[in-house]
């Protein structure tokens, strides 16, 4: 794909997408940033080489109309700080007051447009709302990877008016979730985790394809283990999945690849943060206790099968990672992935839960890449081709 290294920005009114939808509190406070700090070597760059900015992002799902606890004052007010310059804001994306500011832009300075999906055309993909949003430019650059599975009007439409080329953070994301695994050092290892098998069959299917080894935690493990036969008592499973899940081994071990399931594992006897809880070997879990972590086995087995990897993907957690009783297992292994990087293994975090998890634990710059996308890391994952990357230019 074309990046903003390849166009010259000097002097242009360059519309960037973002994606800074960014989680916060009661008091409209951001909890976690990454969203925002990841954009700025794109925003900086742009800065640099002389451009003006108007940047578009969503937040939350407002469904088309204007929410107050969905607007960007807050996400306005932190990108100010990180770029140690103000940066402005209209009442509304579209509209007069936007295309005003917009035309007023002087080089270096910043604009922040108010949430797109305010207006219902945005999710809808509407072309003459994409070509308001495509007036406001001169330029176009996405780099809100975490929205690129989705075709709507700032991601998709405006390329219609505006060829759009990619920033830093879509071209970082796409080298890592992309080419890094397409030709990956071997060995090639995948961590998957999560609470359900049916929302990670088809990113299995592939990693079973490319990789060599893959480690199942979370939830989703149980429904593994039922299939093999095991008894897992109260713990949440997937009943409708037990062929899938058969399946997905038999294919494993067609291709001879290593299909870790946990060895021992962490049971409660109720779904609470202080349930009374126990470490019990797989196959030793009594009718009336569910499985919420993999045990310190399972960490060594991880540990073992890890110590040789030369790439590794870590996807989705391996516990109930928001319980800090049943956080022990995803904890020990982010630990393990930072060893394994500062011993030169290329480890990619792929993006929603399992990034968390890195994040709170201050281990994110002790990997090689951590991704900001949720839902559009897991399908590109898949291997499904993501409309806002396909809208962009080629080399
Ligand atoms: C995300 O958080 O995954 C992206 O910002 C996309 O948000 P959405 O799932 O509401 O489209």
């Amino acid at each position: 794909k074309k990046t903003i290294r390849d166009i010259d920005v000097a002097g242009k009114r360059v519309l960037v997408r973002v994606d800074f939808n960014v989680p916060l509190d009661e008091n409209q406070r951001i909890t976690d940033d990454i969203r925002i700090t990841a954009a700025l070597p794109t925003l900086r760059y742009l800065l640099e080489h002389g451009a003006s900015l108007i940047l578009m992002s969503h937040l939350g799902r407002p469904k088309g109309k204007a929410v107050e606890s969905m607007r960007l004052r807050p996400v306005a007010q932190r990108l100010s700080e990180l770029l140690q310059q103000p940066v402005k804001t209209t009442s509304d994306c579209v509209g007069a007051e936007a295309l005003f500011e917009a035309q007023a832009l002087q080089p270096g300075e910043v604009l922040l447009l108010e949430n797109l999906r305010f207006h219902k055309e945005e999710e809808e993909n509407d072309p003459a709302f994409a070509r308001q949003l495509a007036e406001l430019g001169d330029l176009y650059v996405n780099d809100a990877f975490g929205t690129a599975h989705r075709a709507h009007a700032s991601t998709e439409g405006v390329t219609h008016y505006l060829p759009g080329v990619a920033g830093f953070l879509m071209e970082k994301e796409l080298n890592y979730l992309g080419s890094t695994l397409e030709n990956p050092r071997h060995p090639f290892k995948a961590i998957v985790g999560g609470a359900k098998v049916s929302d990670k069959i088809a990113v299995l299917e592939r990693l079973i394809a490319i990789a060599d080894g893959i480690l199942i935690g979370g939830g989703m493990a149980n429904t593994f283990l039922k299939a093999q036969g095991l008894e897992i008592g109260e713990s949440l499973v997937e009943d409708s999945k037990l062929d899938v899940a058969r399946n997905l081994m038999l294919k494993a071990s067609q291709r001879g690849i290593e299909f870790l399931l946990p060895g021992d594992v962490v049971i409660a006897d109720r779904f609470a943060p202080d349930a009374n809880a126990k470490v019990v070997a797989s196959q030793k879990v009594p009718t009336d206790w569910r499985i919420l972590d993999i045990g310190p086995a399972s960490v060594e087995q991880f540990a073992r099968a890890l110590a040789s990897a030369q790439t590794i993907i870590f996807n989705g957690t391996l516990g109930v990672a928001e319980m800090p009783a049943f956080a022990k297992g995803t904890n020990a292994v982010v630990e393990i992935l930072g060893r394994r990087t500062a011993e030169g293994a290329t480890t990619i975090i792929g993006g929603g839960d399992s990034a968390a998890a890195v994040e709170q634990a201050g281990a994110a710059q002790k990997m090689s890449h951590v991704s900001t996308g949720g839902g559009a890391s897991l399908e590109f994952l898949e291997g499904k081709i993501l409309p806002g990357v396909a809208a962009l230019q080629d080399r």
